[in-house]
């Protein structure tokens, strides 16, 4: 997916996907994963169509099951963004068309292909290289954690204690690893995370839906922003990711985010890529 992407990046787009459509069917906002994926439909030369929690009132207006075959009657794939993971679980069961992860409580794997493009872009490799992710083991952690598993990519993440991933989640990863020799680590400290890093990522501390716990989470985070002084534990010329959007001066410091070692727009450009690059897999053929 990363060589297609690549490919697609360098100018290799062609009407593949002509007379092609792409619902996105979304329960939570949005910029980059909905205008990515709409101007990457476009470049293919096929469409998207928008459907917001309004219009289509997933498992209230009607059940999940009914809105998967429906649509499936009508567009060539669908990429959902949901609250419950199972949601878009069930989507894809009943759908008789692909069914794309455009976000769930539990993953996030389109934003870490894009990220896995950007390392590679930045590094030139993934293997040996350790990513520490200093924050919310939420849907963002997972996805790196398992994308960097499979390359063979050194996964750190340091999360308060309460707010990292399940043991559920870390055997997957360390499954992926088994055939990568990955090292997955999990602790609390954010300066042994980051020591000698090349990769330094982070994302919000509240995500999309938790909005309640804001107040306690902002306590509950103390201590774990990605500000100079962290950062200068980190191998000197590590890069710094944040998926978007970011709230400067608590997961990250205005410095860094806007400083010279922040790669952060580049990794957002790189989300119509990889998206090119899925759609075009699953749906025009490429790489058959
Ligand atoms: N990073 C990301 O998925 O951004 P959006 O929520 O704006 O799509
Ligand atoms: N963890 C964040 C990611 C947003 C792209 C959220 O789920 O809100």
């Amino acid at each position: 997916m990363v060589d297609t992407a690549l490919a697609m990046k360098n100018g290799r787009s062609s009407p593949l996907l002509a007379g092609r459509t792409l619902a996105l069917l979304f329960e939570k906002p949005s910029l980059r994963t909905r205008v990515s994926f709409d101007v990457a439909m476009r470049q293919l030369g096929g469409h998207a169509l928008y459907l917001s929690p309004a219009e289509v009132g997933l498992g209230q207006r009607e059940p999940v099951a009914d809105v998967a075959r429906v649509l499936s009657r009508y567009v060539d794939a669908v990429a959902a963004r949901t609250f419950k993971h199972e949601t878009v679980e069930e989507l894809a069961r009943w759908a008789d068309v692909p069914v794309i992860n455009a976000l769930s409580d539990g993953e996030h794997p389109c934003q870490a292909l894009a990220d896995l493009l950007t390392i590679y872009e930045e590094k030139g490799r993934w293997q040996g290289l350790i990513l520490s992710f200093v924050g919310d083991g939420n849907n963002v952690a997972r996805s790196l954690m398992f994308a960097s598993a499979l390359v063979g990519m050194n996964f750190r993440l340091a999360s308060p204690e309460g707010y990292g991933v399940s043991g559920a989640v870390v055997d997957k990863a360390e499954r992926f690893a088994a055939g990568s020799g990955a090292a997955i680590v999990c602790g609390q400290s954010p300066e042994e995370a980051v020591r000698g890093a090349d990769v330094v990522y982070t994302d919000v501390w509240t995500s999309m839906g938790q909005e309640k716990e804001v107040a306690e989470r902002g306590r509950a985070f103390d201590g774990y922003q990605v500000n100079a002084e962290l950062l200068a534990l980190a191998s000197p010329d590590a890069i710094v990711m944040h998926d978007l959007p970011a709230h400067r001066g608590e997961e990250i410091a205005d410095e860094v985010i806007e400083g010279p070692q922040s790669v952060v727009f580049d990794q957002a450009e790189n989300r119509l890529h990889a998206q090119k690059a899925v759609l075009a897999l699953i749906l025009g053929g490429e790489g058959d």
